[in-house]
């Protein structure tokens, strides 16, 4: 914060209330969502937040109002460029906050036709790829790195497991192979954390991808990158490439933090853990409680107001940012069932977005997380935490929520023979015409399983 909290002189492009930081030495993983409960009593369903030194914006914390942040475009824009901070220079080229809302000619920041256009490509590309070729890549790639620690006999599955798994799937989606894949990641950890060495990472980034693009239009291949570049929305090689950014940033670190936290709760909840032997609780049930209660992107930046009006009991000016408050919408007492919990099978959350944003990788999002859960508690049946549960913690941000460390020990290690790991095949040939999501994987049904209104277990008193 550039003022403190009982002298703020909002000014243009900035709430009108004294705006609480979501940052600070203070805030950590398991302080925010108390203080989301906090603003949601001070201010109601929007409220005035910083998310950098100097950057106020608002953050959506009710959940009737995010679905109305997200699915009315003509007031709530995607593209930074209408941001009155960014506008009028008033956001530090070193802000943190600048990488993660960065104009690009991706998806992610476009708006009616042009968003259409690009997401039409993106959502046919992610529809051809082969679920089955999909889950045994991933189960490949999952029993490799379980076979690189298993002999140890303890791990930490964030950095040894969690960490690896998504973006090794991911760089095999796009088409990359181990090398380029190595280094695009470097390249874009180094973009995306605002300093003297971005402009050269984001060069670095622009190199491996570009190279990419120029194999992929000469010789197609089964891969994302290739569906984007034959596509007949015609992107330009930039917006493919940019498409391929975005697609790498908002799937990889989600999706780490949606394994890690759905073992955690296998391995600490004791209704999971036996349920999962008794067949009440499935991993699918686990990987929804997570998207409730610990949604792995907690807040998502961002829109800007289309005009001055009236949101949530606040006075909006356009140009002004908007924060999707994701954690806290899940936790409206509004829509909550009267238990508080959420209910089994219930996927009105908001962890993937909602309206013409919601993320499109839902499905094979949900495949490579349930996959890697699956195979490490098969080959790992005896695991069990190697600290204390209060010893977790999360990693300190106000955008992802993620854990720093899961360290498990194990006695008795159930190794096959790893399988060489093949590329996931989107399915030939492209009938490009904007082909729908592919409907969801089937819910597996558990025996003995309980009527539709079982509710969750109440996990994570520490949120
Ligand atoms: C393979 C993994 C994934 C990929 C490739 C991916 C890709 C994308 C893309 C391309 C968008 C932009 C959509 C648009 O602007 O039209 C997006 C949005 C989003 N994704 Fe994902 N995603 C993945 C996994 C996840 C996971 C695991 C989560 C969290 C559970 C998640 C949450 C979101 C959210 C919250 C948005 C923003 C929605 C909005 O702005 O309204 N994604 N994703």
């Amino acid at each position: 914060m550039t003022r403190s909290h009982a002298d703020a002189a909002p000014g243009p492009g900035a709430p009108r209330c004294p705006a609480t930081p979501l940052y600070g030495p203070q805030l950590d993983g398991d302080a925010l969502p108390g203080l989301y409960e906090d603003l949601r009593l001070r201010h109601g369903p929007v409220a005035p937040v910083s998310v950098a030194p100097g950057i106020d914006a608002w953050l959506v914390l009710g959940h009737h109002e995010l679905l109305r942040l997200t699915r009315e475009e003509q007031d709530f824009s995607h593209d930074p460029r209408r941001w009155t901070l960014l506008r009028e220079g008033r956001v530090p080229p070193d802000s943190p906050i600048l990488p993660m809302v960065g104009w690009r000619p991706a998806l992610l920041f476009a708006d009616g036709q042009q968003h259409r256009r690009m997401r039409a490509a993106v959502s046919d590309a992610l529809a051809r790829i082969n679920g089955h070729e999909l889950r045994r890549t991933v189960r490949a790639a999952a029993e490799r790195l379980i076979a690189s620690f298993a002999a140890g006999g303890t791990a930490d599955l964030v950095p040894h497991y969690a960490r690896k798994l998504p973006m090794e799937v991911i760089m095999r989606l796009l088409g990359l192979d181990e090398r380029a894949g190595q280094q695009l990641v470097q390249a874009i950890a180094g973009t995306v954390v605002a300093n003297a060495d971005s402009a050269n990472a984001s060069r670095r980034m622009a190199e491996i991808l570009g190279r990419l693009i120029e194999d992929k239009r000469r010789a197609p291949g089964n891969d994302v990158t290739s569906a984007l570049l034959h596509h007949p929305a015609r992107l330009s090689d930039e917006e493919v490439l940019h498409n391929l950014v975005v697609m790498f940033v908002a799937g990889n670190q989600t999706t780490v933090n949606w394994i890690a936290t759905t073992l955690r709760i296998l391995l600490t909840d004791p209704a999971f853990r036996s349920s999962l032997a008794g067949g009440h609780l499935t991993v699918d049930d686990a990987l929804d409680l997570v998207l409730w209660r610990f949604p792995p992107t907690q807040n998502f930046p961002a829109r800007y107001a289309t005009r001055d009006l009236r949101f949530g009991g606040q006075d909006i000016r356009a140009g002004d940012m908007l924060i999707l408050g994701l954690a806290a919408a899940n936790q409206d007492p509004r829509v909550l069932p009267e238990t508080g919990r959420p209910v089994v099978g219930n996927r009105s959350h908001l962890a993937f977005g909602a309206g013409p944003h919601a993320c499109p990788a839902q499905d094979p999002a949900r495949l490579i997380a349930r996959t890697a859960v699956d195979t490490i508690s098969h080959r790992l049946p005896d695991m069990e935490l190697a600290v204390r549960e209060e010893e977790l913690a999360w990693v300190k941000s106000p955008w992802s929520k993620g854990l720093a460390a899961l360290p498990v020990r194990f006695a008795d290690p159930q190794l096959p023979s790893a399988p060489a790991p093949q590329a996931p095949a989107p399915q030939a040939p492209a009938p490009h015409a904007s082909a729908p999501h592919p409907p969801p994987a089937p819910r597996p049904a558990p025996p003995g399983a309980l009527p539709a209104q079982r509710t969750l277990p109440q996990q994570g008193e520490r949120r």
